[in-house]
């Protein structure tokens, strides 16, 4: 898959490591364009794009920025009409230890809203940027990472991507059910660095595979 990732941060640095080590052919940006050279440097198969001309002839866009700036480096892409676009962002408040919105609403919802046309699917933001660098296994099991969308190719893509990683797809139905998934997240992030566990932790469905 021809797949852009926006950000080279965390998130960015280990979906570009796994999604290259598979084979895609990624086109990194983030708002230091120095900063996506660097991380484009370390892979063949990666190239660095300033933001405008980041989207490219992609597929697949995934938003792996701050939610704060989601829409708008997004909308910086261009049109995005068509395009599945994977949100992996948490709406969190400052302290991380909160979500800024929720219940009636979600971060990929919010997406949606702001990018008519694009296929918005939300996955990856339960796992963190340590397990996703250090790849599919922790402890033995591959990790799960689930995702909601109401975009039927949205849906394929999406798995065929997480299955191309060796991550365990988990299909959690539609877009509304980010919310749960944001959720879930902050829950992960309360164990993680509120709970004191670290980060080398992930949320999985005891009977789901
Ligand atoms: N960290 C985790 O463990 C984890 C786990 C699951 C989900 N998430 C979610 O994933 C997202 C990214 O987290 P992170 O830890 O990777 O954050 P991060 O390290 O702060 O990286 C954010 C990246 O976004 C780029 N960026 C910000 N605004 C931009 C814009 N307008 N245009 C292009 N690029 C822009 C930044 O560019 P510069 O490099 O130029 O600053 C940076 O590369 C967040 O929404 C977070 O909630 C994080």
């Amino acid at each position: 898959m021809k797949i852009t990732v926006v950000g080279a941060g965390n998130m960015g640095k280990g979906l570009v490591k796994q999604l290259s080590k598979a084979g895609h052919q990624i086109t990194v940006t983030a708002r230091n364009l120095d900063n996506a050279r660097a991380l484009a440097r370390e892979f063949d198969n990666v190239t660095a794009a300033p933001v405008d001309q980041a989207r490219g002839s992609s597929d697949v866009v995934i938003v792996a920025t701050g939610y704060a700036d989601a829409i708008a480096a997004l909308k910086s892409l261009g049109d995005l009409a068509g395009k599945v676009v994977i949100d992996i962002t948490n709406p969190l408040t400052a302290d991380y230890m909160g979500l800024t919105i929720g219940h009636d609403t979600s971060a990929a919802e919010e997406i949606a809203k702001a990018l008519p046309g694009a296929q918005v699917v939300k996955a990856f933001n339960t796992v963190f940027a340590q397990v996703l660098a250090e790849g599919p296994e922790l402890n033995g099991k591959r990790v799960p990472v689930f995702y909601a969308t109401d975009s039927e190719r949205a849906r394929e893509t999406v798995h065929v991507l997480i299955h191309s990683i060796g991550f365990a797809p988990i299909n959690a139905g539609s877009l509304k059910n980010a919310r749960y998934l944001e959720s879930v997240a902050g829950l992960n992030i309360y164990f993680g660095y509120g709970a004191g566990h670290g980060t080398s932790i992930a949320p999985a469905w005891i009977g789901l595979s």
